[in-house]
């Protein structure tokens, strides 16, 4: 099992290229199945999730083809341009071994449902994040005129008779899962669907895009208001998949620990302004350039700051570990309040082996700035708290060694070369 070795205290000094977003492009590639027709999307990350995903597409009937390779003069520019298409649907089950991988894959239900009329899809079960239930997800279908019913741990859904209907649907909570199951089987119902608290994330905005160019009709894309006039059919498109913000704000959050001045290429500051403001509080410089976002802290300590993760505008969940990670170092106390996901503090555990002190209470943490940490062995938990774990050991003293790394090969595409060619200490130890 692979495993990245870091020797902290390097300043960090260059460019780093920001790749495609990957909770677009997971949504984007699931779109495919809305179509007979070819969906082509520009700038997909290489990332397992990717890989994995196309696997669980292609049981269902979509044939992928990958050009764009990494073989030109600068690789690291590139993302990859993949071909789907999904002449016929050819199964409309999901597997437990499947969708038990990637959540993500739950949100084939609402294309199958409208392409095919029938799906029968597992239920995620348990999450290293906490209960994370598929409620809304139903609600929203059951609103387009779909009948579910659970059978031995699967969602079986049936479109009624002339297909689903456009409907109006009210989410008593934002899900960005739910939002894009809803909004693909709307863009391929009857009639128009408004759906009411939708999720603002900018990748929904990305998909609405997406679908906008395949032929339907909506309104309100970036607000929580969507309206969506379905489509007999949808066509084929050609999408560019936006820059990943959590991985911007990452680097981001890892420049501030080190200290340095790096571009973040092909970053769009815009997508991520509650983090960055955030950041900027810390004492670092934030910067928009003609290449992307420049970020700089140079010799001044890290001021505290507290914060709670909200819904997109709001501070990201997924960066709540990054900046918590920033704050074992800080001049001072800070208090990180999680609203998203119970459990999503796995990483504290960890941050404490390295010197960090950290009082937990309820959804809430209490980081007491430290002068120093020491390098350790460490374990990747998920996604979001193994990188927690590289910007701590880019910031520690000595070696630390984190284990079980392909949670970060889920989610962050060439990470230790990325930081490398800054000037970090880092390398994948293979085997
Ligand atoms: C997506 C992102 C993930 C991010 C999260 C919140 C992808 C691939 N994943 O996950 O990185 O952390 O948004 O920004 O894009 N909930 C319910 N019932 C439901 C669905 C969700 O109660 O039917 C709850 C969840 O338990 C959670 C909250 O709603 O507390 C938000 O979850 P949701 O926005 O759905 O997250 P995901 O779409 O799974």
């Amino acid at each position: 099992m692979d495993r990245i070795r870091i020797t902290g205290g390097q300043r960090l000094k260059g460019t780093i290229p920001i790749s495609g977003a990957k909770n677009a492009a997971l949504p984007l590639m699931i779109a495919s199945l809305l179509t007979s027709d070819r969906l082509t999307l520009k700038n997909v990350p290489n990332l397992a999730d990717v890989n994995l995903l196309a696997r669980i597409l292609r049981n269902h009937g979509v044939d992928h083809s990958v050009d764009g390779k990494r073989a030109n003069a600068d690789p690291h520019l590139l993302g990859e341009t993949f071909h789907f298409t999904a002449r016929d649907i050819v199964d409309t089950t999901a597997p437990y071994e499947m969708v038990s991988r990637m959540r993500a894959s739950f949100w084939v239900l609402g294309p199958l449902l409208a392409r095919a009329g029938e799906a029968r899809v597992s239920l995620p079960g348990g999450c290293a994040i906490g209960t994370r239930p598929v409620d809304l997800h139903l609600l929203g279908l059951k609103a387009l005129g779909a009948e579910i019913d659970i059978d031995a741990g699967y969602v079986v859904a049936k479109a009624p008779k002339g297909g689903l209907r456009g409907a109006r649907v009210v989410m008593p909570k934002v899900s960005v899962g739910a939002t894009h199951n809803v909004l693909m089987a709307a863009s391929l119902a009857r009639g128009e669907t408004v759906i009411e608290n939708a999720a603002r994330e900018p990748e929904v905005a990305d998909v609405a895009q997406c679908l906008m160019k395949m032929g339907a009709k909506i309104d309100g894309i970036g607000t929580s208001t969507l309206r969506i006039e379905g489509r007999d059919r949808l066509e084929g498109a050609t999408h560019h998949v936006l820059p990943d913000r959590i991985e911007t704000g990452t680097y981001a959050f890892a420049i501030a620990a080190t200290g340095g001045d790096v571009v973040l290429e092909g970053a769009r500051k815009e997508l991520l302004e509650t983090a960055l403001d955030t950041l900027q509080q810390t004492g670092a410089t934030v910067e928009e350039t003609a290449e992307g976002v420049r970020i700089a802290r140079n010799g001044n300590a890290i001021e505290p700051v507290s914060i709670e993760t909200q819904p997109f505008p709001g501070f990201p969940t997924d960066l709540q570990a990054q900046l918590m990670a920033l704050m074992t170092r800080a001049k001072g106390t800070s208090v990180i309040r999680e609203t998203i996901f119970e459990n999503r503090f796995m990483h504290v555990q960890e941050l404490a082996r390295l010197g960090a002190d950290i009082r937990l209470h309820g959804d809430s943490a209490t980081i007491r700035g430290v002068g120093t940490l020491r390098g350790a062995p460490v374990m990747a938990t998920d996604l979001r708290a193994s990188v927690s774990l590289v910007i701590a050991g880019l910031m520690a003293d000595g070696e630390t060694m984190i284990n079980r790394v392909y949670h970060l090969d889920r989610g962050f595409e060439r990470l230790e070369e990325k930081l490398s060619r800054c000037g970090a200490h880092i390398e994948r130890l293979t085997g």
